[in-house]
């Protein structure tokens, strides 16, 4: 029976691979910035390469000050907590988190988690029965799909930002709560939820609304509260899962933040809250830390806004057909995954980290390589990579 299974899974592996849908880890070994120190493949010798594809938004995620705080949280508390909360695992600290979370983000209250990934299989569970009903975006991400499975609710699916389709759904759909999903920024197209259109639909017909910001969080938003900062409906928004290992510093953790009633409820009822350890200390410091940082000073996300600005319009006018947006991920979209592969692989050759997003990631037939733009990056070293860009999409015959 091993052999068999064995046999099984090499030849998975190896039809993965022909169909040129295999993902190679590149090994880095520096730490997480604009400038990396990569192996690739995992024997060749340290290249330095321009980072284009990290979550590090607000390039947080090896700040001087985050660093010191992270100490400080191992000096003062320890490495690990050894519990989940509800037993021994609720330091001051958690707390503390939670309290600024909810004041950056406008809530009533918080919930931490060990991830986002973590939040999103509590929240559908703890929040629905089989009487009630999701109204989710096609697009939403992994987690939020395997959290919507975990629960019983019905599930409706509306086209990627079909308010049309959304409204035609609520309209007929008979339930005892209804709760529309949506991410806030996509993470693999990078256009935002149109959240002051969901809000009025959710007014309308009496739904709540869910919204996954991880890809906002920390700098959309004149303050960078996040999408629904950006829309003005601050306060509208009924449930937002985020991030800690995006722009607030890159490390892990996530939140659930929203009506109290309702984040009480999930300290109840929420699995992996319930059966997974508490946030370590380290990361609780560091992200009290970020949270001082951007509510002082937005000087990152505007910076990253302009960067985004300059790379967006750059691209265009050198003939990539990007997917349309305004946020800091730029999807580039070459269709083809072997084609996104061998890209990703000639701007590596270029000094260019930019990894090639194929299926299962994104649909079949939509590779890309998805550029993220981090307030880490210069626009000297922008204006350099876009050269490599040109000359690689020239190599392809993709620019229009
Ligand atoms: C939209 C979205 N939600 C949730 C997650 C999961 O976040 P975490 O890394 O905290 O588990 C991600 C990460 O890729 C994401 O892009």
């Amino acid at each position: 029976m091993i052999t068999q299974a064995r046999q099984y899974y090499i030849e998975t592996l190896e039809k993965i691979r022909q169909d040129g849908l295999y993902k190679d880890e590149r090994i880095i070994c520096s730490p997480q910035a604009s400038k990396i120190q990569v192996r690739f493949p995992k024997e060749s010798p340290l290249k330095e390469v321009t980072n284009l594809c990290s979550n590090n938004y607000l390039g947080l995620s090896s700040h001087h000050e985050i660093l010191k705080a992270a100490h400080e949280g191992l000096n003062q508390r320890g490495y690990g907590m050894s519990s989940v909360r509800f037993i021994c695992g609720t330091q001051d600290i958690h707390l503390e988190l939670e309290k600024k979370m909810s004041a950056f983000l406008g809530t009533e209250d918080s919930c931490l988690f060990s991830s986002c990934f973590d939040a999103n299989g509590a929240i559908f569970e703890a929040f629905l029965g089989p009487e009630d009903g999701i109204f989710s975006d096609k697009l939403v991400h992994a987690s939020l799909i395997d959290g919507m499975r975990l629960c019983k609710a019905q599930r409706h699916i509306f086209e990627h930002q079909n308010l049309h389709e959304l409204e035609e759904k609520l309209k007929s759909a008979s339930c005892r709560i209804k709760m529309i999903v949506t991410d806030g920024v996509f993470s693999m197209d990078g256009d935002m939820a149109k959240l002051d259109e969901i809000c009025l639909l959710a007014e309308k017909y009496n739904t709540l609304v869910m919204v996954d910001d991880s890809h906002a969080t920390g700098f959309i938003g004149k303050t960078g509260r996040g999408t629904h900062e950006h829309f003005g409906v601050m306060g509208k928004v009924d449930i937002i899962a985020t991030t800690l290992g995006k722009a607030l510093g890159g490390a892990t953790g996530g939140c659930v933040s929203g009506r109290k009633e309702m984040i009480e409820l999930l300290k109840q009822r929420g699995r992996p809250y319930l059966f997974s350890n508490a946030l370590m200390p380290p990361v609780v410091y560091a992200s009290l830390k970020v949270l001082d940082l951007l509510t002082h000073s937005t000087e990152r996300r505007d910076k990253l806004e302009n960067l985004t600005a300059f790379w967006r319009l750059a691209l265009k006018e050198a003939g990539f057909d990007l997917k349309p947006g305004n946020t800091p991920i730029v999807p580039i979209m070459l269709y083809d995954a072997k084609l996104a592969q061998s890209f990703s692989y000639d701007l590596y050759e270029e000094g260019v980290f930019a990894i090639g997003f194929f299926y299962p990631v994104v649909p079949r037939g939509e590779a890309r390589i998805r550029t993220q733009i981090s307030a880490d990056l210069e626009k000297p070293q922008l204006e350099r990579v876009l050269q490599a860009f040109i000359k690689i999409g020239k190599k392809y015959k993709i620019l229009n």
